[in-house]
């Protein structure tokens, strides 16, 4: 079995196709994402935002469009080449979120979404990002559980071969190391684990309708990991079925953790 726990999951694309695929990933979960940090990570003009693994930046500019010219904005990624210009007060910074805090104690909210499921070790994460917190200061985290994607109704013609396809692809993926395929839902756990204080969840579900722009998207990453996972003949099924319209399915979960550093 490879061990693919230090690939980044879209390494081996062109920097201009990963950013354009970030880019994407941030528009589809851009609404609920947008929701939940209004409502649950207190944010204010003024404020200090660190974003970890912020991938196209997209998220950058938001906090940057709250926080305004009086508030700080930084974005850390191990790689910088997906992130587009950056205006004050956003700044960016290259490094590896394992690493000690570059400015320990100055954010009031640190933020990453979709990162700490690719990660080897998510726990060690978790208490390198609370550094960056002062006391008192939010986290706040999202990741996927796949565990709960399925068919809507198993009884209709192929849906079988659809579940058992992805349940393949997901395996193939844990199996790998490449991602913890359900990570999402060990989230809220891991955080109160870390000492992270009044961990509050909720989970953005849907049904998804096969051939629709995000299954389609979902359908090209199903080929994306398969490339690095071998599993060919899982993912071409999932993926077929992604772009079938008629065909409808539980989606990912992205699951939404807050809470508090003592
Ligand atoms: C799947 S993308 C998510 C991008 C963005 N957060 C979003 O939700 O659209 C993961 C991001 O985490 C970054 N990343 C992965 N490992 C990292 C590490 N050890 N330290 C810092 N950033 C990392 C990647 O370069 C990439 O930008």
């Amino acid at each position: 079995m490879k061990d693919l726990a230090p690939v980044y999951f879209a390494s081996g694309r062109s920097p201009a196709d990963e950013a354009l695929r970030l880019q994407r990933l941030d528009s589809f979960y851009a609404a609920p994402t947008r929701a939940w940090l209004q409502q649950a990570a207190g944010l204010k003009p003024g404020m200090a935002v660190a974003e970890f693994g912020p991938g196209s930046g997209r998220m950058l500019d938001w906090f940057a469009g709250i926080v305004g010219r009086d508030g700080d904005v930084l974005g850390v990624d191990i790689d910088l080449s997906r992130a587009g210009p950056v205006r004050p007060p956003v700044r960016l910074m290259q490094a590896d979120l394992h690493a000690p805090a570059a400015e320990p104690g100055a954010f009031d909210l640190v933020y990453a979404r979709m990162v700490l499921g690719h990660l080897s070790d998510p726990d060690a994460a978790i208490a390198r990002l609370l550094e960056w917190l002062r006391p008192g200061g939010r986290i706040a985290l999202a990741d996927l559980d796949c565990s709960r994607s399925l068919p809507e109704d198993m009884s209709t013609p192929g849906m079988a071969e659809f579940a058992a396809a992805m349940d393949a692809t997901r395996q193939a993926m844990d199996e790998t190391s490449l991602m913890d395929s359900a990570f999402g839902g060990r989230l809220a756990g891991a955080m109160k684990q870390a000492g992270v204080t009044q961990v509050n969840e909720q989970r953005f579900e849907r049904v998804v309708e096969g051939g629709s722009d995000w299954a389609l998207f979902q359908a090209e990453n199903v080929e994306i990991i398969a490339g690095l996972t071998g599993a060919h003949e899982a993912s071409a099924i999932t993926a077929r079925y992604m772009r079938t319209p008629g065909v409808r399915y539980h989606d990912q979960a992205l699951v939404f953790c807050t809470g508090i550093r003592p």
